[in-house]
């Protein structure tokens, strides 16, 4: 099959209870670490890029591996969207370069300007059949080139969810319930909101939910670049019982970036410490790549809920 929306795979998840996930990418050995995981899971799977790992990985190289993925995996659903797209120029571009999903974040603007602007976005999308998700709500942490101070984090209001996909007719809702991006989500213990999530999904059911910033940063890929080198200390994410929780809860979507980072370099890190004279990419970026397979078969697997539902 050829690249699809998320359409169909959020129709699934929401009827059968598990979430989809999301994984961010900006090189070969990542698309092939997950498309693999999706592989030998018989899983759907979204690649993601952000605006800065399209500048860095170049839109017309990325859509080609993924591509290539997609004629390596014909049987597999295979989305590619577009993550925190901060203007309708960059959404028009990846639409125009064959996404099938983007994502306008407009959670930094108030909520009218949110509505008008992601407005825009769904109709350029939907008129070239691509699918979009909007936020709503703040995250505490680093979005992209945002940066929202913890003390601002703001949780998603569900009378304005309603309202707000009613009047943009976006395909899919990001919300903050507690997560945040990146290796430091929680001082203390980890929550999430969930009784905001029931009742955004009491109003609109119909619409698929998601999570961003739901990396469980987990700890033995910290420990392992913290092992072999690396300085990460204090870092905490999301507890994989309570991913397992919000799939479960109806939740469609989540968004993994950071575990992906972990693995890749751990992967390296190990290599480095153990064969100082290693210097040939290959050799130290295949045991990475084998990693981010790991990481995310384990995520699709016991986490997400997604395997066997391709
Ligand atoms: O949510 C943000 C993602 O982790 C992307 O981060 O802009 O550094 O690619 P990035
Ligand atoms: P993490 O930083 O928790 O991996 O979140 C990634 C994300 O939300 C990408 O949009
Ligand atoms: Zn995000």
């Amino acid at each position: 099959m050829p690249l699809v929306t998320t359409k169909e795979m959020f129709e699934k998840s929401m009827k059968e209870g598990f979430a989809i996930g999301a994984f961010n990418v900006n090189n070969m050995e990542l698309i092939q670490g997950i498309v693999d995981a999706a592989a030998e899971n018989n899983s759907p799977v979204i690649l993601q890029a952000s605006s800065s790992a399209i500048k860095y990985a170049r839109i017309n190289y990325l859509m080609k591996m993924v591509q290539a993925a997609v004629e390596e995996y014909p049987n597999l659903p295979i989305a590619i969207h577009l993550d925190h797209g901060p203007d309708f120029e960059t959404c028009k571009m990846c639409v125009d370069a064959g996404f099938t999903s983007v994502m306008f974040d407009g959670s930094k603007y108030d909520f009218e300007e949110n509505v008008r602007l992601t407005k825009e976005v769904v109709d350029y999308a939907h008129s070239h059949g691509v699918v979009v998700e909007a936020e709503l709500g703040k995250l505490a942490g680093i979005e992209d080139d945002v940066n929202v101070a913890s003390s601002d984090a703001m949780y998603t209001d569900p009378e304005q969810a309603e309202e707000f996909v009613k009047r943009t007719g976006v395909d899919s809702l990001a919300i903050a319930i507690g997560t945040s991006h990146g290796a430091y989500k929680f001082k203390g213990e980890a929550k999430l909101r969930f009784d905001i999530l029931k009742q955004v999904k009491d109003r609109i059911p119909n619409t698929p939910i998601v999570l961003h910033g739901a990396s469980t940063v987990i700890p033995e890929l910290v420990e392992m670049c913290n092992q072999y080198g690396g300085n990460i200390p204090g870092a905490k994410g999301v507890p994989d019982e309570i991913l397992h929780e919000a799939s479960i809860s109806g939740v469609s979507k989540i968004n993994v970036d950071t575990d992906l980072r972990l693995a890749l370099t751990g992967g390296i890190r190990k290599v480095f410490v153990e064969d100082p004279s290693a210097f040939d990419p290959r050799k130290y970026l295949t045991p990475a790549r084998e990693l981010v397979k790991q990481t995310v078969s384990h995520k699709m697997r016991d986490v997400f809920g997604s395997a066997n539902k391709a």
